[in-house]
């Protein structure tokens, strides 16, 4: 899993990234480099204001930037469905369409043009994160976290080489929470996806990555390491506490 020795061409390539913003005039990443392969797992911890969001929006294809974005050597010029993105918002999905409904409609638009193959692989995708039997409610009739399982389904669905996540649970209470981070962790590995997942939540960047990174002042990124931890991760796992003191370290090191 994310052997870079097996899978030596990145999912995601950046290198020197820049992105300033004009109003008003913020400089908000400069030299940014790293790479995201295969099956990786990558979280991303950082201050408050430190240019996370502003790195998934510029990889997602919705801002411009200076320098390097590939994903499989091929520039990121724009929005595009070999990238998909996970709000913290729960209001993602289109209200006026029942759930099933959420999943065929980006197939269509993505070309699949038969209804009946639509369907099919809306099903097996709403299966795969317990949500079949919901397959007609609207999403007011849903629970926060059973949206979110929505919006990932919808992802997998589109068969996207990378799922962004920009505090996906960040809203829920702490239980669904927790049971989020398994599921997904759950759907990450059987499916073998590749995700890169802002969080403000140390025990959430330790539990679910098997990267951590910790982002500072201007993008600049203090640590990249492999989460040395085995899954299932708990608070009783050998090396939980250490690792938690030294990323908490960096963040308030770097405020
Ligand atoms: N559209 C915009 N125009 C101008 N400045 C912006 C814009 N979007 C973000 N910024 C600025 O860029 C900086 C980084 O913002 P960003 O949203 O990327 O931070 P963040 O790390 O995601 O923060 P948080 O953890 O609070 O979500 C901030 O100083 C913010 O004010
Ligand atoms: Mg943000």
């Amino acid at each position: 899993m994310g052997d870079d020795t097996l899978n030596t061409e990145p999912v995601l390539h950046i290198a020197n990234l820049h992105k300033e913003y004009y109003n008003p005039t913020t400089l908000v990443l400069s030299d940014l480099s790293f790479d995201l392969y295969h099956e990786d797992f990558l979280c991303i911890l950082g201050p408050s204001g430190c240019g996370k969001s502003t790195l998934i929006r510029c990889i997602a294809g919705f801002e411009k930037y200076q320098g390097v974005i590939q994903i499989k050597g091929k520039d990121v010029e724009g929005p595009g469905t070999d990238r998909i993105m996970v709000f913290q918002d729960f209001n993602q999905l289109f209200p006026w369409k029942t759930v099933l409904n959420n999943l065929t409609y980006p197939l269509k638009l993505n070309g699949m043009t038969d209804k009946n193959e639509r369907r099919e692989k809306a099903e097996e995708y709403l299966d795969k994160v317990n949500l079949l039997e919901y397959k007609d409610y609207y999403p007011h009739q849903l629970s926060g976290g059973m949206k979110q399982r929505v919006a990932i389904a919808r992802a997998m669905a589109l068969g996207s080489e990378i799922v962004l996540m920009d505090e996906p649970f960040a809203a829920l209470d702490a239980m669904s929470r927790n049971q989020m981070q398994d599921e997904l962790i759950r759907i990450k590995e059987k499916e073998k996806m590749t995700v890169l997942f802002i969080t403000h939540n140390i025990q959430e960047a330790i539990s679910c990555g098997n990267r951590i990174m910790v982002m500072g002042k201007n993008g600049s990124i203090i640590e990249n390491m492999k989460n040395p931890i085995e899954k299932p991760v708990t608070p009783a796992s050998a090396g939980y506490g250490e690792l938690w003191k030294h990323l908490n370290q960096l963040l308030r090191d770097n405020k």
